[in-house]
């Protein structure tokens, strides 16, 4: 064994990942699991179909190679002198390097500290950033709960509302941000429910006119569409962006954030430990900069190793492809349920650009929960369904107010509204949408 190998992969050596022929994108065969077969509700045994990407995706197998190429080798994280130790640091550190490039980040302008899932790391920014109770916070009613909620409990906050098919109304950006009180905007790149983009481009050079920070929730778009953090003119450069390795076929618990170095340099997180600190004294400490001051504590090595390497498998067939395939099966599989009687779909069916692989919708007369579990258990496709950690948006989606919302909730055995979603990996297929519509038009007993 020698120590290193990672990095003489990370040079191209690793060998190429096969391909779909039609697609061009990762083969399924690259993909761990993708031919289980799951036990239904009448005790045969079919292939499962996997729609809840959005939620979390397989491992790619090339990850887990990597992760277990690496294990021989592993040894403390910045913290030793042995080889095994320094052999890890520098694996880790090259894999910063991995994510900086992957986000078109600069290294002279930007750091890259590792965290674990996205909300993970939207707790720590809001921890760092938010330093009085009496800071604004502008967020959007599109936001899934890890934008929201960490940002309540430490700030004042302000929200730009969503039109009727649930787009951002990009105007209110500027009316709230008129003040000049606003001190962090923060906003998803895509939706985990409509899957529409957000051009938070735009919305960073309205935030920095206003002397606001840019922060941008990427946990829904790191798998599914390229992004830069550099826009169109320095105004438009995004300051933050988080991701979760767990939504781009690395699912060990990693996760980044990139930000501009001075920013995170001017803070300091709430979370707290060893390795983010140079010196501390008996009532005193000094402390490290970017990124070491974001990553108390041990980091997760194999992670961060499995996030670098689905990177590189992402970067490996590029953006253009994906977004394609994704296009395709969104329009086939909105064609398909919106021409089933009693199917209610939300969000804009129609203009699909704006979208990644992500679609929302109930059968008339069937309870969602209801309308999932038989397609798990009758036709072994797996979906989410609820409100996807974004009860706002949901609401606005399903037309209920919040005063219906806030008189349920304190009503004994109020049942939360709920809708199902069906979410695309690279690997789905049209076949498997052609199994979705076939078992909706079922369970809605009109085929
Ligand atoms: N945020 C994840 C989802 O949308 C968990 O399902």
């Amino acid at each position: 064994m020698e120590i290193g190998a990672w990095s003489t992969q990370l040079e191209g050596e690793h060998h190429p990942l096969l391909r779909d022929p039609k697609t061009n994108l990762i083969a399924r065969s690259e993909f761990m699991g993708l031919d289980a077969q799951v036990r239904l509700a009448d005790g045969s045994r079919r292939q499962a179909v996997n729609f809840d990407s959005a939620a979390t995706t397989p491992a790619l197998s090339c990850v887990v190679d990597e992760i277990l190429a690496q294990l021989p080798f592993y040894g403390s994280i910045g913290r030793g002198k042995g080889q095994k130790s320094t052999c890890s640091t520098e694996v880790f550190e090259d894999a910063r390097a991995v994510v900086l490039g992957f986000l078109s980040a600069p290294a002279d302008e930007y750091s890259c500290f590792f965290s674990g899932t996205t909300t993970e790391a939207l707790n720590k920014l809001a921890g760092a950033l938010i330093e009085s109770p009496d800071d604004v916070v502008l967020v959007t009613r599109s936001e899934h709960h890890a934008n929201d909620l960490p940002w309540r409990e430490r700030a004042k906050m302000r929200y730009v509302e969503v039109d009727e098919l649930g787009r951002l109304r990009m105007d209110e950006f500027a009316e709230h941000l008129a003040d000049g009180k606003v001190k962090v905007v923060s906003v998803q790149a895509a939706s985990n429910v409509t899957g529409y983009v957000h051009d938070v481009h735009a919305i960073a050079r309205m935030a920095h006119a206003a002397g606001a920070i840019m922060v941008v929730d990427g946990a829904q778009i790191a798998a599914h569409r390229a992004f830069s953090m550099k826009g169109a003119s320095p105004e438009e450069d995004i300051d933050l962006f988080a991701l979760s390795a767990h939504k781009m076929y690395a699912p060990f618990g990693g996760g980044a954030v990139v930000g501009k170095t001075a920013l995170l340099d001017a803070h300091v997180p709430r979370y707290r430990g060893g390795g983010m600190v140079d010196v501390v004294s008996d009532y005193d400490c000094t402390w490290l900069g970017a990124p070491e001051l974001y990553e108390a504590g041990s980091p997760n090595f194999v992670g961060q190793v499995a996030l670098a390497r689905a990177i590189t498998a992402l970067e490996e067939v590029g953006f253009e492809a994906i977004q394609a395939h994704e296009q395709v099966l969104l329009r086939k599989a909105l064609d398909g349920l919106a021409a089933i009687d009693g199917v209610r779909l939300y969000a804009d069916s129609e203009n699909i650009s704006d979208r990644v692989g992500v679609l929302t919708f109930n059968v008339d007369g069937v309870d969602a929960a209801e309308l999932a579990a038989r397609l798990a258990d009758d036709h072994a496709i797996a979906v989410r369904q609820g409100e996807f950690c974004a009860h706002p948006l949901c609401h606005r989606l399903l037309g209920i107010s919040d005063d219906d919302i806030v008189a349920g909730m304190r009503t004994p055995g109020f049942v939360p509204p709920a809708m199902v979603r069906v979410s695309f990996g690279m690997y789905s297929t049209e076949d498997e949408v052609d199994q979705l519509i076939e078992a909706v038009a079922q369970i809605a007993g009109r085929a």
